[in-house]
């Protein structure tokens, strides 16, 4: 949890994100083996299914990754495998996240990124604010609801949840599980959520792609439900509701 995350950032900096990210998920697993440590949560990412048809399930093949970012998560998940074969008393759970937004429904924890944010609804929120102008919407010719890019986005609380579910249900050997809501929501459809749910205007252009999209990304989360008992519980309404109440407290 304290890797680099900034896709954009990996791809002009990646010793820095190999060094910090790989190197670190490394020396963590060897001081579990020394200390006798055998439960092993990883936060991994839907990057690493590559560009392939979504729903995505977690015993699909992974396709080539696009950046060091997702190569780096494709590589630690190999890793913490090798090392579970090889130690059978260290078991990883392997949690494939999709794209967490949202806050603490009590507006005190949420996200403020440093600089101008790379991600969708931390953009959202400081434009909302007035920080930042309008919103860059990177292509609406995909082959989707209505051209944007569609994701599937949960909520930061049900995630945390996922993650207690998995501790709890930790099973020998290596699992990996999605942690999505299964839906897709298209860029329009999240930004005209915010602006209905919120009474707030988010102005926005459409601007041409981003280098590196891909137009659909979302979950099969059925292996997550059957093993680990868990589903995540709140929508869109509550997504943008929270993130943009911890703006606003965000001082
Ligand atoms: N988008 C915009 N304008 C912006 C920012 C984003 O239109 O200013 C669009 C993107 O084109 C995309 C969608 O909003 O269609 C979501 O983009 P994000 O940058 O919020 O998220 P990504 O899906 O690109 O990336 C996220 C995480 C990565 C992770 C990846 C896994 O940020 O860490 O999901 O699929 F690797």
């Amino acid at each position: 949890l304290a890797g680099l995350k900034g896709v954009g950032e990996a791809v002009s900096k990646p010793l820095e994100y190999y060094f910090n990210n790989l190197v670190s998920t490394m020396v963590i697993s060897k001081m579990c083996l020394k200390y006798g440590v055998g439960k092993f949560v990883f936060s991994s990412s839907a990057t690493v299914y590559g560009d392939q048809p979504s729903p995505l399930k977690e015993d699909m093949e992974l396709k080539k990754t696009t950046n060091p970012y997702g190569e780096i998560k494709a590589m630690s998940e190999r890793i913490l495998t090798d090392t579970s074969i090889a130690n059978p008393n260290f078991s990883v759970s392997l949690l494939r996240y999709f794209n967490p937004v949202g806050a603490h429904e009590s507006g005190l924890i949420g996200e403020d990124p440093n600089g101008i944010p790379n991600n969708l609804m931390p953009f959202v929120t400081k434009v909302a604010k007035g920080q930042l102008e309008k919103l860059s919407v990177f292509g609406n010719d995909y082959d989707t609801i209505d051209g944007t890019g569609v994701r599937d986005y949960i909520h930061v609380v049900d995630l945390a949840k996922g993650h207690v579910k998995a501790i709890e249900n930790l099973k020998d050997g290596v699992n990996i599980y999605n942690l999505g809501t299964g839906r897709g929501t298209s860029v329009l459809e999240l930004v005209n959520a915010f602006m209905k749910v919120n009474d707030i205007d988010v102005p926005y252009e459409i601007v041409g792609r981003r280098p590196g999209d891909i137009a659909t990304c979302f979950a099969d989360v059925s292996k997550a439900k059957k093993e680990l008992g868990w589903k995540a519980e709140l929508g869109i309404e509550e997504m943008v509701r929270d993130a943009w109440r911890f703006e606003q407290n965000n001082k």
